[in-house]
């Protein structure tokens, strides 16, 4: 029966030739690839076959943000309202970990990286510490949401385990996994990984309000009574977590949506800049950044459109449910994808070879009505871990910690 429905689904998105080993397969590996089949979201490599074409942007302007010299103006008055939010147990933190980390090259998740150089200091440990010092602050534990992916999830939680959860309470870290998503062709043909696999990958760090959602999580969200989700990467080990004086401008602000961002260090930093388009809040990647849109001035003959995202952001949980149902974008990301040839022999290649298919968390800011663009100081609260070597790297961020009175 479950066969049937396999086979008309494959034949619905022309992917047959993922059945192509099912007679040699043995009765358990038969069950898992139908089972496989009738979970994941084929629709998304019709997307390939009829021609990927991007959605037009609206007509971009320019948005305020509360500079550093408005926040410490009223520095007292945002962390009170910040702390008071924490302690009333409306503040829950989501930390996205499914991402595959490909370019710091580590099989292991990203957060288990020993980033210590006289002892072992984990990207994790860095984020559950900097987490401690707002538990310590208020006096109440904050509810922690980690998303791992199928990829990454049992290291991650046995990882977690043997590190005593670095001394926070395991009562409120809460794991979950996100959705995965097909990997294709350049044709739109899904690829296989084995014989009773298709090859998949998360499904871009925009699935985890949904992936929560299919958790089970959102529920939990309601009994607890939590109002804020503070939403961050697990690349930044120097990010402040539920930072009571960014929670308490965003709510004072009357704002859906705070987001972090820091000055652009130059106007060809590759971060996306936050901007107004067609009247709402939105994001401008920094490869969709036009040489007229960087050199663009203000008022005051500052670049226009200086600041920059760094994923860290603070949604009201409620529009999260409203703007839920309406389909984020899907993005088509040229990808390197380790697949199964036709002779049966697994290829990891050395260029690109197709498509995943992501969704993402800065497309959610423009479904939203109102955005606080909340700057920090850079050398402070931004020290991405995105490669091994150069920009963005284990070396820079070393340095940052260290300038911060970081142990390494
Ligand atoms: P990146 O966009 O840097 O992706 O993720 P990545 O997978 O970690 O790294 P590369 O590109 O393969 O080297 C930004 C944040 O979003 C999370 C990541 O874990 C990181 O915290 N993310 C990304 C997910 O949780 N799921 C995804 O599907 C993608």
């Amino acid at each position: 029966m479950n066969l049937q429905k396999a086979q008309e689904k494959l034949k619905e998105f022309g992917q047959e030739h993922v059945l192509k080993y099912y007679d040699e397969l043995s009765d358990d590996r038969k069950k898992s690839l139908v089972a496989q089949v009738l979970d994941t979201d084929l629709s998304v490599t019709k997307k390939v076959t009829n021609g990927i074409t991007e959605d037009k942007r609206g007509v971009i302007s320019p948005i305020k943000a509360m500079t550093l010299d408005e926040i410490n103006e009223n520095y007292d008055d945002f962390t009170e309202e910040g702390l008071s939010a924490i302690r009333a147990g409306k503040v829950g933190a989501v930390l996205l970990a499914g991402g595959m980390g490909t370019r710091l090259g580590s099989d292991n998740p990203k957060g288990m990286y020993d980033i210590g150089i006289t002892k072992p200091v984990y990207i994790f440990e860095r984020i559950i510490r900097n987490l401690l010092d707002v538990v310590d602050a208020s006096g109440t534990w904050i509810h922690l949401f980690i998303m791992t992916s199928d990829k990454n999830h049992d290291a991650t939680t046995s990882f977690f385990e043997e590190q005593k959860y670095f001394t926070y309470n395991p009562e409120y870290i809460h794991f979950f996994k996100q959705d995965m998503a097909p990997a294709a062709t350049y044709e739109g043909l899904v690829y296989m990984e084995d014989k009773d696999k298709i090859a998949t990958s998360p499904n871009g760090n925009g699935g985890w309000f949904s992936s929560m959602q299919n958790a089970g999580l959102v529920d939990l969200i309601h009994e607890k009574g939590i109002e804020w989700i503070n939403v961050f990467a697990v690349d930044n080990v120097l990010q402040r977590i539920a930072d009571p004086c960014f929670i308490g401008a965003t709510i004072k602000r009357n704002c859906t949506v705070g987001a972090k961002v820091v000055r652009k260090a130059d106007p060809d930093e590759k971060v996306g800049v936050m901007c107004l388009e067609d009247g709402r809040p939105s994001i401008v990647e920094y490869y969709e950044q036009t040489e007229e849109l960087r050199n663009t001035k203000d008022e005051n003959g500052d670049p226009a459109y200086n600041f920059g995202v760094i994923l860290n952001y603070l949604f009201h949980e409620k529009e999260l449910e409203d703007i839920c149902n309406n389909e984020l974008p899907l993005h088509i990301v040229e990808k390197k994808i380790p697949y199964m040839n036709d002779n049966g022999e697994f290829i990891k290649p050395e260029e690109p070879n197709g498509y995943k298919f992501e969704t993402l968390i800065l497309d959610m800011i423009h479904m939203l009505d109102t955005c606080l663009p909340f700057e920090v100081v850079r050398n402070k609260e931004f020290a991405p871990i995105k490669n091994k070597t150069g920009v963005d790297s284990i070396e820079s961020a070393r340095k940052l910690l260290e300038e911060n009175g970081v142990e390494l």
